[in-house]
């Protein structure tokens, strides 16, 4: 295995819009991430991937983006970058962009083109059809739907067709067979990374081949199916991550993450990024995001994580890619609800907390924190659904509302659980008015629990939720351990136990047992297979270990240095 930079780097993803406003208009900018970089750097982290702040109308909160080669005003200029590069480098920390590749917005120049008649050069930047007529009506080319609700297709009455769109209408997909569209993303790529940055988180990167347009079965009776098999892990979506590879990612030494979604399997994981994939340099997939009761309850606190299905998705993930390829280690990101309201615990929250945080930072691969996740931030607690700005989290209150027209409080707390807007809102620095994070009003409601959760209470305890973040960094990158955290062997263990997430890492000279409750109640852990040498970082200030027998506390969480006995 060839060691890459990113092996060793620990990841901080941030959401620009939330993070922190310099300017006071109640939106976070680029200069609000320069003032936190030393935050960053006092956490450890030294890898920040940032996600869109370029040119937008903002219909997707900046993944609909008019110029890949301009910021957007709110969140400031191309100047602000170039100091945020320069500064990040003073400090060691590189700098990951999101990559938006498969759409564009409806105001970026080329779809304006392509939009104004069937000949001009750049209609196929993007995938136009006709209507097809039944009954004498013209309708969709297809049936399929799209990831935000409704049609993949939008019409537009200029040529009288339809493009296609897979997330919003503000949002036309690109023609990815269009050679054109190639080499203008490789160029757009080129120019970023001679700017400075280290890389890309390559968004929505599966879905740049579309199927044969045959309508997708239908389920449900639903109108406009979402199958993702028509538009996801295509054959051609390899040749041209080839291409990006060989013409812009193996010419400088960056890192090109791609999000995969939830259709990749492990094999189409490894397709996209094995060692000698030639593609890139690893996925983040989310078959770990949605192991509990989610779809079955809309009370958050009936919520209960499967620990089984989650550590057989680690473990299936771990395993596969052991020798062959590396792997992102996150939660959840700022698509998917707050991983303190996921999985972990109200009642327990700086022990569910730490415990969820060494359970991931133990694996193989490279850790990224969610903004926020290190302070235990937590899901909104919606009441209206006038409080969503996302535009996936409304479709979602239709589409129940739809389903069940009578229970409109069941539809917004279904949607609530699982709105993008949870991990959107405002980051919480202080108790101070907007939760430091702005003088004026922000952008998206602060969550009401500011005052107990927060940086500045997290910084001022040395047992907090943040500090233990910070210890299992400074583990990882420079302990005696190190070593063995980053590139050593993961061994699962206790397959069927559903209490305890437990494996160990074997580095060259020393295992590592890695123990984590997912129980609010008293459990307990046969250690007669090992001799205990150290306790390396735990959760609770005591273990109670008898006879062999280690009995854990709520969510406790302990990494053993130990030796098997023979
Ligand atoms: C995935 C991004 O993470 C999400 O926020 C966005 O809405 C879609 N891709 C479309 O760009």
């Amino acid at each position: 295995m060839t060691k890459k930079w990113w092996m060793e780097s620990v990841g901080y993803q941030i959401y620009p819009k939330s993070f922190y406003d310099s300017n006071d208009d109640g939106i976070g900018d680029l200069n609000g991430i320069y003032q936190k970089l030393d935050y960053l750097a006092l956490l450890g982290v030294d890898l920040i991937w940032i996600c869109p702040f370029y040119d937008s109308p903002m219909d997707d909160n900046g993944y609909d983006v008019r110029n890949f080669f301009d910021v957007s005003k709110e969140f400031g200029t191309m100047e602000d970058v170039k100091k945020l590069i320069i500064r990040a480098k003073e400090l060691g920390i590189k700098i990951v962009l999101d990559f938006v590749l498969n759409h564009t917005s409806d105001e970026h120049p080329w779809f304006i083109e392509s939009k104004s008649s069937k000949d001009n050069p750049y209609r196929d930047y993007y995938i136009w059809h006709d209507g097809k007529e039944i009954d004498g009506k013209k309708v969709e080319p297809t049936n399929w739907g799209s990831f935000f609700g409704g049609s993949a297709w939008n019409y537009d009455e200029t040529t009288d067709s339809y493009y296609m769109k897979i997330f919003s209408n503000k949002m036309p997909d690109l023609n990815w067979k269009n050679e054109k569209v190639q080499q203008e993303m490789i160029n757009i790529a080129k120019k970023w990374l001679d700017y400075g940055i280290d890389g890309f988180r390559i968004d929505a990167v599966s879905h740049l081949d579309r199927d044969e347009f045959i309508d997708a079965k239908v389920y449900n009776n639903e109108k406009y199916p979402l199958d993702w098999n028509k538009f996801s892990n295509l054959p051609k979506v390899h040749d041209y991550l080839k291409l990006l590879n060989k013409e812009v990612f193996s010419k400088y030494e960056c890192l090109s993450i791609g999000e995969v979604g939830g259709a990749a399997s492990i094999d189409q994981g490894i397709k996209y990024a094995s060692f000698d994939s030639n593609e890139l340099s690893m996925v983040f997939n989310f078959d770990h995001n949605w192991c509990n009761n989610l779809h079955e309850v809309t009370n958050p606190k009936k919520l209960k994580t499967n620990v089984i299905a989650l550590k057989k998705v680690f473990n299936a993930w771990q395993e596969s890619f052991k020798d062959i390829g590396w792997l992102p280690l996150n939660w959840l990101n700022h698509d998917q609800p707050r991983l303190m309201s996921q999985y972990g615990s109200y009642k327990y929250p700086l022990e569910s907390g730490k415990m969820l945080a060494t359970a991931l930072h133990m694996m193989r691969g490279t850790p990224f924190i969610y903004q926020g996740e290190e302070i235990g931030m937590t899901n909104f607690p919606f009441e209206d659904v006038s409080q969503f700005n996302d535009i996936s989290s409304k479709s979602a209150y239709g589409y129940h509302l739809e389903k069940e027209p009578d229970d409109p409080v069941k539809a917004l707390k279904k949607a609530a659980l699982r709105s993008r807007d949870n991990p959107r809102t405002p980051m919480q620095w202080s108790k101070e008015t907007h939760a430091g994070f702005s003088t004026s009003n922000p952008w998206m409601f602060v969550n009401p629990n500011y005052k107990k959760i927060n940086v500045e209470k997290n910084l001022s305890n040395e047992n907090s939720l943040w500090h233990h973040y910070q210890k299992l960094i400074d583990l990882r990158k420079n302990s005696i351990y190190s070593d063995t955290i980053i590139y050593g062997d993961y061994e699962q263990l206790d397959r069927d136990d559903e209490n305890h997430y437990t494996y160990l890492r074997k580095g060259k000279n020393q295992t590592l047992l890695i123990i984590n409750s997912f129980s609010s109640k008293k459990t307990s852990y046969d250690l007669s297979k090992y001799n205990i040498v150290e306790v390396i970082i735990s959760n609770y200030k005591k273990q109670n270990i008898k006879d062999n027998i280690l009995t854990l506390k709520p969510f406790e969480s302990i990494v053993f240095k130990v030796e098997e006995k023979s």
